[in-house]
């Protein structure tokens, strides 16, 4: 079977999102002609994860400047750096949480103004430059997830092995939350990319999905991707995972991130930090997957991350139909923040982030200058 993608993009045939809303069900591409398709699409959630939208944004602005005659639009290369400075400042206000859409953008802009300051630079030089980068942004992810599977991977059965847990054929029983896999990346995906190499190396012996509600990214988009590539694989709801650790039936828990900052206080999918709380409480090793591109140092601690409210028909109906009381108040954060003082790795394509010697935490923002 041909590997799941979400995001599909040739500089002729432009840009084209699964709409991740009808899944399971069905498989509908919808085409990113301007960067207003590209913000309803990504705050509508057509194309969703953190990586998958900062690859979106990165791919929107080179369809916009290649589309209407490549550089040919713009009277000078400083007209196309404003161009490409007010695009990326517009997208990535189409959702706050997720860092790699910001990152996307800073990068973009600093491409084009660095192609700017070259001699005898010109709208169509700058232009090139920019749609280079925005293109690379697809293969760069998937590369950065095959890195981390590998190296989530053996990370995580080495931390499951301290324990004295692993299983007959050295295998391993994972539980995963929300959808960070091909859906919600370039390809392959982050901490489904961990599920997806163990699985490769023969070490997986079972995985375990949330419902992740209310959105259901864990019912609707993993297990539609576990079912996909054949993993030995069990959906439960959100509220089992405790008593699923309690069974002693999870001996490693892998998720995602929408943004991790100094600190290692990660922002991920709302749950996230209970499910923290539970794997610290049973022992079990905690393991956040995630590309650089979602690590943000310029935040100290997670008490600075803006979290997404989303809208609270998300709880009250289902299908369209209500199903909670008329008259009850909503709370739905989209995400929460697990400190990181409960996660024992941070597994980027670059490897672990190393820990700082005197507090303990997490040194994400001296692994960021160093890379
Ligand atoms: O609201 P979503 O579906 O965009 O949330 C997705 C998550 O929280 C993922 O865990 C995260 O973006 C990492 S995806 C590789």
């Amino acid at each position: 079977m041909a590997p799941l993608i979400a995001i599909k993009y040739d500089r002729d045939g432009g840009l084209q999102l699964l709409d991740q809303r009808l899944l399971p069900h069905s498989q509908k591409w919808l085409p990113v002609d301007t960067p207003e398709d590209a913000f309803a699409h990504i705050k509508d959630m057509v194309v969703r994860g953190a990586p998958a939208i900062g690859v979106t944004g990165a791919l929107a602005l080179a369809v916009h400047l290649t589309r209407g005659g490549a550089g040919a639009q713009f009277r000078s290369a400083g007209d196309c750096v404003a161009e490409v400075e007010r695009v990326m400042d517009y997208l990535v206000k189409s959702r706050p949480t997720a860092v790699n859409l910001a990152d996307s953008a800073t990068k973009l802009k600093a491409v084009a103004r660095r192609a700017a300051a070259e001699a005898g630079a010109t709208a169509e030089s700058v232009t090139a430059a920019v749609v280079e980068a925005a293109e690379a942004t697809l293969e760069e992810d998937v590369a950065a997830n095959k890195a981390i599977g590998a190296a989530g991977a053996r990370a995580l059965l080495d931390a499951v092995a301290a324990r004295g847990r692993t299983r007959s054929g050295g295998k391993v029983r994972v539980l995963t939350h929300c959808n960070t896999g091909s859906l919600a990346t370039a390809a392959y995906g982050t901490a489904l990319g961990v599920l997806r190499a163990l699985h490769e190396a023969g070490a997986l012996e079972h995985a375990y999905c949330t419902e992740t509600r209310p959105y259901n990214q864990g019912a609707r988009l993993t297990a539609f991707e576990l079912v996909h590539d054949g993993l030995p694989a069990t959906l439960i709801c959100d509220s089992a995972a405790a008593a699923l650790m309690a069974a002693g039936d999870v001996d490693a828990v892998v998720v995602g991130a929408d943004r991790v900052v100094a600190n290692g206080d990660t922002a991920n999918k709302i749950g996230t930090y209970s499910l923290g709380i539970a794997a610290a409480h049973h022992s079990l090793p905690f393991f956040v997957a995630a590309p650089t591109t979602t690590l943000d140092a310029s935040l100290p601690d997670g008490g600075a991350i803006v979290i997404e409210q989303r809208p609270p028909e998300e709880i009250t109906h289902f299908r369209g139909q209500r199903v909670a009381a008329d008259g009850i108040g909503v709370w739905n954060p989209c995400f929460d923040v697990v400190p990181g003082s409960l996660v024992e790795g941070i597994v980027t394509e670059k490897g672990l982030v190393p820990r700082d010697p005197d507090s303990g935490d997490h040194a994400v923002r001296a692994f960021m200058r160093a890379l």
